[in-house]
């Protein structure tokens, strides 16, 4: 069987070197794919983006399950295209990843549906929206409606910060059309906690618990970014609070998605903020996995990945049981000089160990160029150590990642910490 993975990022190489275990798989394609799955055996980089393109080569090749990593071929409607011509895809319609593409659709579907979040309200005047910063005063949220990699969110700890923040997005529309409505939020204080589920219309599967770090240095300061590291399982998504989060938040926003009349496929990522009460809210939803918690949770996962994804396509992911490593698994991401906002790019990397049952190493920007594999992009790669505890998870991660080099690299030393905190 063939299979065609979308994406190019560490979380596609996880899903990729998840789906290539399968003894089932003749090849795995992954479009446009990165150095290191273009160093893999078993996965062949195809370098394609252009969904007509990726759905001709579908038809050509006779591939019989495509996965979507990223968000913009999804809200691009990538899932309508190759099913309007009967091919099998997981992942939503393009109706469906309004959840993820509109922060205004998800934030009214949300408050339609009492799903727990943030108080909110969507402006696209620049004067309302400067005089209700100034009625609700600081801190406050100021979200971008649309799709903005990861720069669309502004957390203002004070009222200069919220009214430039309108000023970039509304008046200065330094974000495009994505900015051209700005949702403006209550802001939450708590811990956050990534809970990610599989979707087939109507059977929900929850994946193992997941925490990041969005921030580019230790002790969670410096810039956001798209993630430093992540780990699986959350110590803080106790089995109450897992049960709440599915009764509270993602059964309602399955049920209330059908209700609306659009029925939703795909992975299902409910970030949460998790207040001293242990009270769950929805941060916002994304309509795919993680990254980097991908790396981390596919590194954990026994299950034959290809089985579950056809009962995702099929209907029936009732029928499945996941079965997971009971270890912990620590991603630490190394990224490029200059991210997040001026990554570095033709760094030569060296030095990446040979996968071991403790450590696999994922990546994301990187190429292969003339045989050499150099730095491609923002985030290069993701080190994943496992472990019978956090601590030694880290251990494992961290003596992988001292023997990695490229010029320039950036990566925190305190990937876990919270989950130390609480577990050792
Ligand atoms: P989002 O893309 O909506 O998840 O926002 C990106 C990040 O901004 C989140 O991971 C949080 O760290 C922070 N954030 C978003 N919304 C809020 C909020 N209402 N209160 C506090 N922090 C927030
Ligand atoms: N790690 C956060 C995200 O994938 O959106």
């Amino acid at each position: 069987m063939k299979i065609l993975v979308i994406g190019s990022g560490g979380r596609e190489h996880a899903l990729a070197w998840k789906l290539a275990q399968s003894e089932r798989i003749q090849m795995v394609y992954v479009a446009p794919g990165n150095g290191g799955t273009a160093q893999d055996g078993r996965l062949e980089n195809l370098p394609l983006t252009d969904p007509a393109a990726l759905l001709q080569f579908a038809l050509d090749e006779h591939i019989a399950l495509t996965v979507v990593g990223p968000e913009i071929p999804l809200a691009a409607g990538i899932v309508n295209l190759f099913r309007d011509k009967g091919l099998k895809i997981f992942g939503p319609t393009k109706e469906a990843a309004q959840l993820e593409s509109s922060k205004d659709f998800a934030k009214t579907f949300m408050h339609r549906h009492g799903i727990p979040s943030a108080q909110s309200q969507t402006f696209s005047s620049s004067i309302d929206a400067h005089a209700f910063i100034d009625a609700q005063g600081a801190p406050i949220v100021i979200k971008a409606d649309g799709l903005a990699a990861g720069k669309g969110v502004v957390v203002a700890l004070n009222l200069a910060e919220a009214h430039a923040a309108v000023d970039m997005m509304l008046s200065d529309n330094k974000l495009g059309d994505a900015g051209a409505r700005v949702v403006i939020e209550e802001f939450l204080s708590g811990e956050e906690a990534s809970f990610i589920v599989m979707v087939d219309g109507k059977n929900i599967l929850p994946l193992a618990t997941s925490q990041d770090h969005k921030r580019l240095l230790d002790n969670d300061a410096g810039p956001n970014t798209g993630g430093m590291g992540a780990y699986s399982p959350a110590p803080i998504v106790t089995p109450e609070l897992h049960a709440r989060v599915m009764r509270e938040i993602i059964v309602p926003t399955v049920q209330g998605m059908a209700r609306d009349g659009i029925v939703f496929t795909g992975f299902l990522y409910a970030g949460l903020m998790i207040d001293d009460h242990g009270n769950p809210k929805t941060l916002e939803f994304n309509c795919r996995m993680g990254d980097p918690e991908t790396q981390p949770i596919m590194a954990r996962l026994k299950t034959d990945l290809v089985g579950v994804m056809e009962h995702a396509v099929n209907g029936t992911l009732d029928a499945v049981e996941l079965e997971w490593d009971r270890r912990t698994a620590l991603g630490v991401v190394m990224a490029a000089a200059g991210y997040p906002d001026t990554p570095r790019k033709g760094d030569v990397i060296s030095g990446i160990p040979a996968e071991t049952p403790e450590c696999v190493t994922f990546h994301a920007g990187t190429a292969l160029v003339d045989g050499q594999l150099t730095v491609a992009g923002g985030r290069v790669l993701c080190v994943v150590g496992l472990g019978d505890s956090v601590k030694m998870a880290q251990r494992q991660a961290y003596q992988a990642l001292d023997q990695i080099h490229f010029d320039g690299a950036q990566f925190r030393r305190d990937i876990g910490w919270r989950a130390l905190k609480r577990h050792g």
